[in-house]
């Protein structure tokens, strides 16, 4: 890899930290949706608080939480320290992790260790390696995506489709064609799982049946109503090349919040597995805005096996209150749990959810 696209690819990871803790990137159109639900209070819950278990089970395995901390980085020097912090706190609430982009572990082998690190502070939980839909398009070899999966001692590979993420990157790479027969290749040809997901702007109903007929596991719906990585890259490529003039204005702020809302992602995908019970063991994550454990709860009871979170665990890392912020979602839900009568995670995925108007 030559040193400018070394460099680059450095810049943007780093660019993407201070962007996602500092810039205004949230969506200004929409919201995640999770907001516009409520649990019917149960007046005879029959538990009592400390009754409450949290654990439930993720692709066949029993985890602390129905809580995943979302890919972000590795790559460079310091993502090795950020990924450290991850994966103790990980390990410590025994919940899954996943990993950033390891393209860069690919093109740059002294960048391994930033990835390879989170195996080493978290040994026991589930760790899934990150690869990008570019990537996929371009045909990356079984060789080189074992690489990766060895890397961090993978439970599996996460591949993140970001179509709107690389039209407005600067350096974007929008060859988007043959994804899909890719994928098809690699879920036959790699041993672990293959989870899909978005970085915020969802997968629709549509998407998640190619994808599941391709054969991949689980989808991470990574919806609209959290970042808006369009905005991010703008920001990036403004502080480039000045005033972006590649799109009308009505249109660029159409395109910013571009994006299906994370509640939608989930009722659409639930009733997608209701209709087609070929497609019911597939699990799904609920993500892209996440931002406290009522949400969490929400999002089990519309049909996800989990949620996960990337820019508010960001925060909270960089405020130094990692896990006290995951300990007081716990508690969230925990709360949610006892007024809704659910000792158990499964328990709460059936209680009812009623929409405000
Ligand atoms: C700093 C940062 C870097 C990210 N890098 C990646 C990445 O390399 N690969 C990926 O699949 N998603 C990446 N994401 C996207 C998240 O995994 C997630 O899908 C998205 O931010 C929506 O979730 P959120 O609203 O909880 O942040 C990144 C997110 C953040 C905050």
């Amino acid at each position: 890899m030559s040193d400018t696209k070394n460099n680059i690819t450095i810049e943007r990871k780093h660019s993407h930290v201070e962007i996602c803790l500092h810039g205004d990137i949230g969506f200004n159109r929409k919201t995640t949706g999770l907001e516009r639900f409520e649990f019917e209070h149960n007046a005879l819950p029959e538990l009592s608080f400390s009754d409450i278990d949290l654990s439930t089970t993720f692709l066949g395995r029993k985890i602390g939480a129905p809580l995943m901390i979302s890919s972000m980085t590795g790559g460079y020097r310091e993502a090795a320290v950020l990924n450290q912090r991850l994966a103790e706190a990980a390990e410590h609430f025994n919940i899954p992790l996943g990993v950033g982009s390891m393209r860069q572990a690919l093109e740059n082998s002294s960048h391994r260790q930033s990835f390879s690190v989170t195996r080493k502070y978290a040994p026991s939980v589930q760790i899934f390696a990150n690869i990008g839909a570019p990537e996929i398009a371009k045909g990356v070899t079984e060789h080189n995506l074992n690489i990766l999966l060895e890397l961090v001692e993978a439970d599996g590979l996460i591949v993140h489709l970001n179509a709107a993420q690389e039209l407005f990157q600067p350096e974007g790479n929008t060859h988007f064609g043959h994804v899909l027969e890719q994928l098809t290749k690699i879920t036959r040809t790699i041993p672990v799982p293959v989870i899909v997901k978005e970085v915020g702007c969802g997968i629709s109903s549509s998407a998640a049946r190619q994808l599941i007929e391709a054969g991949v596991k689980v989808i991470d719906v990574a919806g609209a109503g959290g970042i808006s990585w369009q905005k991010v890259e703008e920001i990036r490529y403004t502080r480039q090349f000045g005033q972006d003039n590649r799109f009308s204005l009505p249109a660029l702020e159409e395109l910013l919040n571009w994006g299906i809302p994370t509640a939608q992602c989930l009722l659409d995908i639930s009733m997608l597995k209701k209709k087609s019970p070929q497609f019911s063991a597939i699990e799904v994550i609920a993500s892209g805005g996440i931002q406290c454990g009522t949400d969490i709860a929400k999002s089990l009871a519309l049909g996800a096996q989990l949620a996960a979170s990337a820019r508010y665990i960001l925060k909270a890392l960089h405020e130094g209150t990692l896990e006290k912020t995951i300990e007081t979602w716990l508690n969230d839900l925990r709360a949610v749990m006892f007024l809704t009568g659910s000792a158990t995670i499964e328990k709460l995925r059936n209680k009812k959810l009623i929409i405000i108007q």
